[in-house]
Parts: structure tokens; sequence; C-alpha cells
């Protein structure tokens, strides 16, 4: 049985028929899934040019490889337009990616990101944010938006959403309000496919947010294959069963070759009367980060905004405690 890795590999090695790169060159494989069961490949290929020709010439090359030289019963390939250039990931933006982490759900990844986002840009910084937590995706809650598709170019150009001067994408946008999401594997690639190559981000953004689902899963392995030189900050609360899964995730972050670059302890305690409560244990940060040998860098108590339903303003103490936090991602990038 050949993993994940060896197939992608293998493949890698085809022609774009249009340029007689490798795919490896042009990036190609955009997504990939192997059906242990029914021994099938499905796969996402950008090509540079998509005319019918192109696509015979691909999918034979992928059904001999794929079937005859690997063993495979099936497969299933998808084709699109590989639009690198100007999209985000083209080498000429210098973005700097931060994926915001967590083994356990619930401990506020998604509040993390938001205000993390804010305050990049109360310091003066472009930042946009990816909601890619496809099951779960929340941030358009968080920050109060209607949910309603985005606007869309002529030569289909999804344009992101605006909110504050902080531009954002998310699932939760492209959905019936009534429908749960039933996609699986390729189509929620395509979906973070399209936030990396079909939305016109703005050309000045400096730090994209990439609010992660909870803990390890086809999302990770796709955002690796999209943005590997994402840098991980890992959430945990101070409770042992959080911060045991968030060293998981880091382990798993690591395995993928993305740097850790800290740990953020949400939920770290409660002040009632000037006195502080440790309503969900202490330590849990302090634990992960030694494990995952990096640092904490904030310890954000419980509380609510005044004038907001999840993001503190610079005046508020908890929203000084993420311009710290932001103010040290700043200054080691
Ligand atoms: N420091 C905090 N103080 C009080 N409430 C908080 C704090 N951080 C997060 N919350 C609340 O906890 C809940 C979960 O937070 P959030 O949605 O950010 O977590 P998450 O890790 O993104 O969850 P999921 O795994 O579902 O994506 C939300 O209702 C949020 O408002
Ligand atoms: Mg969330």
């Amino acid at each position: 049985m050949y993993t994940t890795e060896e197939v992608k590999a293998r493949i890698e090695e085809l022609k774009d028929p249009s340029n007689e790169k490798t795919l490896k060159e042009t990036g190609g494989v955009k997504h990939i899934e192997i059906d242990e069961e029914a021994n099938i490949v499905t796969l996402i290929i950008g090509l540079e040019k998509v005319e019918d020709e192109y696509k015979k010439y691909m999918t034979r090359a992928l059904a001999k490889l794929i079937k005859l030289d690997l063993g495979f019963t099936g497969l299933k390939a998808e084709f699109e337009l590989l639009k690198k250039s100007d999209s985000i990931l083209s080498k000429e933006r210098k973005v700097k990616y931060i994926g915001i982490a967590s083994g356990k759900g619930g401990v506020g990844k998604s509040t993390v990101t938001a205000n993390l986002a804010y305050a990049f840009k109360t310091l003066g910084k472009k930042v946009g944010i990816i909601d890619a937590d496809i099951y779960g995706s929340s941030i358009p809650t968080i920050l109060d938006m209607d949910v309603k598709m985005p606007n869309v170019t002529k030569d289909e150009k999804i344009i992101p959403f605006n909110k504050d001067g902080i531009e954002l994408i998310s699932t939760e946008f492209f959905l019936q309000p009534d429908k749960p999401l039933m996609w699986r594997g390729p189509m929620l690639g395509k979906m973070l496919n399209h936030f990396f190559y079909d939305v016109l981000w703005s050309k000045d953004i400096e730090y994209i947010l990439v609010d992660l689902p909870p803990g390890t899963g086809d999302v990770a392995m796709d955002i690796q294959g999209l943005i590997p030189q994402c840098e991980m900050l890992i959430v945990t609360t101070p409770h042992p069963s959080a911060s045991h899964i968030a060293v998981k995730a880091g382990f798993a972050a690591e395995q993928l070759k993305h740097k850790l670059i800290g740990v953020v302890e949400n939920m770290s305690h409660f002040i009632h009367n000037d006195e502080q409560i440790n309503i969900f244990g202490e330590g849990g940060g302090e634990i992960v980060a030694t494990k995952l040998k990096t640092d904490l860098l904030a310890s954000i108590p419980i509380g609510q905004p005044k004038n907001h339903l999840s993001i503190f303003s610079a005046e508020e103490e908890i929203g000084l405690d993420y311009l710290g936090l932001a103010n040290k991602l700043l200054k080691r990038a």
C-alpha cells in the first residue's frame, strides 16, 4: 500500500501537457485523497490550460500511473485552471501566514483569531482571515456579519468581505442558510483552494490568519500542501484535558513541517473582586509550551467585551493582552 505522500510524489513527476513542466513545478496537484477501503484515488489537478485535449492527455497519464503502475482500483480526477500567477500564493506576494490550531474544540481558536486580527490592524498591519474551519466556521458570527454570498467578478474571482478593514473569507458565506455542509474530501479541498487561488485579496495584505478546525485531518493536510510556510500558534485552556490534546496538535503540525510560534492559554483565569480564580485549573499553557519546546506568548483571561460580541477594544485589559500577543508575533517575524 502506498502512502498519500508517495502517490503524490509519483503524480508530481507527470507533466502538464500544456507547458511541459512537471506538476511538481506547477504545483498542479491541488488535492489528493486515497480511499483505502475502496482502493480509489481522488484528485484535483490544476492545469495551465484546460482544453479537452489536455484533460484527455492528463486523464490517460493519470490512469496509467494510478491503476497500472500503482495498482489502485479506481481513479477520480477533476481538473481546474491553475491561476497561480496573480494569486496570493504567488512568490512575489510576501504574505505571512499564521495558523491558529488546537487539539480540542471550543477552546477559543476563532475568538483568538478574530481578536488577533484586530490587534494586528491596530498595530498598523494589513490583515486577512481565512476561516478554514470548514464544518464549524464561526468567524462571520464572531464578527457579527451578515451571511451572504460574496460578490464575484466577471472572471470568477471572489471578492473577500471586508470588516473594519480586515479582509475575510469563510465557508459560511457559501452555504445555504438551512443546508448542512455535506461536502467531503474533494469538495472540501476545493473550497480551500478557492480561498487561496480565486479570492482577490488586496495586494498589500501582509498577514493572513488561518482559523483551523480542531484536531488534525484533511484540512491540515490541505493547508500543508497550499502553505507549508504557515507558522502555527497553538491555543489551549489551562485544563489538562485541553492541554494534553493541544500538545498532540502541536506535534502533528510539526510532523507536517510547520514551524510552531508559540502557545496561547485562553480562558486562563477569571478576575472577581480583584481576586484571580482559576476556574479551569492552571498551568496548561506552560505545560504545552514546555512540551512543544516553544513559548507561552499570552494568557487570556475569561471575559466579555464591553461593546462588541467578541472583540475587545484596545481600552480593555483583554484587548491589551491581544495587542501584547500581536506585538510579540510581529517582533519575531
Ligand atoms: N477568554 C474568553 N472568555 C470568555 N469566553 C470565551 C473566551 N474565549 C472564548 N470564549 C467563548 O467560548 C466559546 C468558544 O470559543 P471559540 O468559538 O472561539 O472556540 P473555538 O476553539 O474556535 O471552537 P470550535 O472548536 O468550535 O471552532 C465562544 O462562545 C466564545 O465566545
Ligand atoms: Mg472555531
